[in-house]
């Protein structure tokens, strides 16, 4: 089926699609203004199939139908692309532009296959190293993330940070949309990436370099070069590098082999114990959700088996996610450490959610259902600042 996407009477001109998002003059039905909308504006409405057009994939002539992106006239000629990584498919994780995971070469240039519209007489080669990411906001930050030990946390920076474009999960209340669906952004080497945070390290004075997204995990290749770059340009003892995530396509293995480029913080949020509840976070149920689900647990477990610094994200909104499964999770990760830093995160109306923030209160109650499951090191997010392990607030 092919599609192309029309703005509905939702739409409140806010430019989001075209100023971030869309890639191509000609709708391609990649769908990604789709996914972006904030206000849910765009709708896909089905189209017939175009005139064929001639292509050179892999060394191999091919007709394929015009108007489509490079990913579709892909899988029409039989190439398998996979949202969790597998043998012998492209990994398309995104699906916006952002991660670069599913590029190809594209007449001798690295391009997102997702969301670039195919061509008559395009010569496309997808095997390629995939080491282009879109990556922003470099910045300085006074809180950091999940992996950041609560006692640094402060009103000066603390940590250098910048954000990879892209992310696996449809979560409706986002914290950094614009960010998660910014395909547009241009590309980075991880070299360049890690010069940059380098600079942006020694410019502010600190010690910890922090990466976070969207979802910094998606393009494998990519962020173990970054981290072996950042690792070689910073090779003093103090260097700390951090990596926040979902973990939801975080292998076992992949953890190794970050661990083995030098990363020595890790953030990693646990979304949920059911399914059921991830989907309802993450728009991501089924299979795949499962899939994504218990990767993210199995991460957590090997994270904990190195002596890097690991801090554990769970979630809370009422609307969401219960306090006895947020208790569950808690008795889960204490039987695997009663250590490791727990951030009772509060969700609220971001993006396409309408919840409410958690009340202080609320908070409060979440943060003593950890403590009292054995957990010593847990930290709460509230309206009014952080309660730290102590139960003293922070602004
Ligand atoms: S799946 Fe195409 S850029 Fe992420």
């Amino acid at each position: 089926m092919f599609y192309r996407a029309v703005r509905t009477d939702k739409c409140v001109g806010c430019n989001f699609c075209w100023n971030y998002v869309c890639q191509s003059k000609e709708c391609v039905g990649c769908k990604a203004c789709y996914l972006a909308c904030p206000n849910e504006a765009v709708e896909l409405v089905e189209v017939e199939k175009r005139e064929e057009i001639s292509i050179v994939v892999d060394g191999e002539k091919f007709s394929v139908p015009a108007g489509i992106t490079v990913k579709k006239a892909l899988e029409i000629l039989g190439y398998k692309f996979a949202k969790y990584p597998e043998k012998n498919a492209i990994f398309s994780p995104c699906e916006v532009g952002g991660c670069w995971s599913c590029a190809v070469e594209v007449n001798g240039i690295l391009k997102q296959s997702c969301v670039t519209p195919v061509k008559e007489g395009m010569v496309i080669n997808t095997n390629v190293k995939r080491l282009l990411r879109a990556v922003h906001g470099f910045s300085g930050h006074p809180v950091g993330g999940v992996g950041t030990p609560w006692w640094i946390k402060g009103r000066r920076y603390i940590e250098a940070a910048c954000f990879a474009c892209g992310c696996n999960l449809r979560c409706p209340q986002c914290q950094n949309w614009t960010t998660t669906y910014c395909g547009k952004e241009e590309p980075m080497s991880p070299r360049e990436a890690a010069l940059r945070m380098t600079s942006l390290r020694k410019s502010i004075g600190v010690d910890r370099m922090a990466i976070s997204g969207g979802e910094c995990t998606l393009n494998r290749e990519w962020l173990v070069s970054y981290v072996k770059e950042l690792k070689r340009l910073n090779r003093d003892e103090k260097a700390r590098i951090h990596v926040d995530t979902n973990a939801t396509v975080l292998t076992e293995d992949y953890i190794d082999e970050l661990v083995e480029a030098g990363m020595t913080d890790i953030g990693i949020d646990i979304k949920a114990l059911k399914l059921e509840t991830f989907e309802k976070i993450t728009g991501v149920g089924g299979e795949l959700g499962e899939r994504y689900l218990k990767t993210s647990w199995k991460a957590l477990k090997r994270a904990l088996n190195y002596d890097i610094f690991v801090g554990v994200g769970i979630p809370y909104n009422r609307e969401l996610i219960s306090l006895e499964e947020v208790r569950k999770i808690g008795e889960k990760i204490a039987e695997m450490s009663d250590e490791v830093q727990i951030c009772a995160l509060d969700y609220r109306a971001e993006f396409k959610s309408k919840i409410k923030r958690p009340s202080f209160e609320e908070m409060f109650k979440v943060w003593k259902v950890l403590k009292d499951v054995g957990l010593k090191n847990v930290i709460a997010q509230t309206p009014v600042g952080y309660i730290n392990p102590h139960g003293e607030i922070h602004p």
